[in-house]
């Protein structure tokens, strides 16, 4: 089997089950990748909660007023996360007649937007074959195949996308991106990862040269 079968059979039998996976909505899984940036699954899933059922669509979003989405937002930090939130919100309805864009091309322009989550709305939204890259897949990327570049400079940024689009499964891209996410979260993880029981141990570099406390490799800042 391909490194990329082996990570979505994994998925297949261990993801957790969570509610922005249960959905297409663009709005939906805009709002889960943005409260999930700088916060932890368990901490962001309340949030994630109210935020859907205070606002079900991004005209209820908008209409609130930005106080009460930044009342919301509180204890979940880095504000700006919310007031960027809003700005795209106020952009889609005004540039898209309020409906929450799928498009890469239409995300990437949108306040708050990145390449990561343009990429991460667009491939689970509209199965865009789009490879994300967060830290999960940094760190097995970098394990699995060996790769010491750093991975917080340009060039390792551009070296780890280009693999993560090279392994991405073209035919169910969302699926590959949500698994990659969840093996390097829960299996490959940063700190006494499971390499006994991985089903990708017999090709993976570090766990072979038992070197995976070395990847991935990050610059001293
Ligand atoms: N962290 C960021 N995006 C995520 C997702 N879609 N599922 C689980 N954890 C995540």
């Amino acid at each position: 089997m391909s490194f990329i079968d082996e990570v979505i059979g994994w998925y297949n039998n261990n993801k957790r089950d969570l509610p922005w996976r249960n959905t297409n909505d663009p709005y939906l899984i805009w709002l889960s990748e943005i409260i999930l940036q700088q916060t932890r699954v368990e901490q962001g899933m309340p949030y994630y909660h109210r935020f859907a059922e205070k606002y079900p669509t991004i005209s209820h979003f908008a209409a609130a007023g930005e106080d009460q989405i930044l009342n919301l937002w509180q204890g979940l930090g880095y504000y700006s996360r919310g007031r960027n939130m809003y700005k795209t919100a106020l952009m889609v309805m005004e540039e898209h007649g309020g409906y929450f864009p799928s498009q890469y091309e239409k995300l990437i322009k949108l306040k708050g937007i990145g390449e990561y989550t343009a990429a991460a709305v667009s491939s689970f939204s509209a199965n865009e074959a789009r490879a994300v890259v967060d830290g999960n897949v940094f760190r097995l990327l970098s394990r699995y195949f060996g790769i010491d570049e750093v991975i917080n400079s340009p060039k390792g940024k551009k070296v780890f996308t280009q693999l993560a689009n090279e392994v991405i499964d073209t035919g169910r891209p969302g699926l590959s991106n949500q698994a990659m996410m969840e093996f390097g979260s829960l299996q490959c993880r940063p700190a006494n990862p499971d390499c006994g029981n991985c089903p990708l141990r017999t090709g993976c570099f570090a766990c072979n040269t038992s070197s995976v406390q070395n990847f991935p490799v990050k610059q001293k800042k």
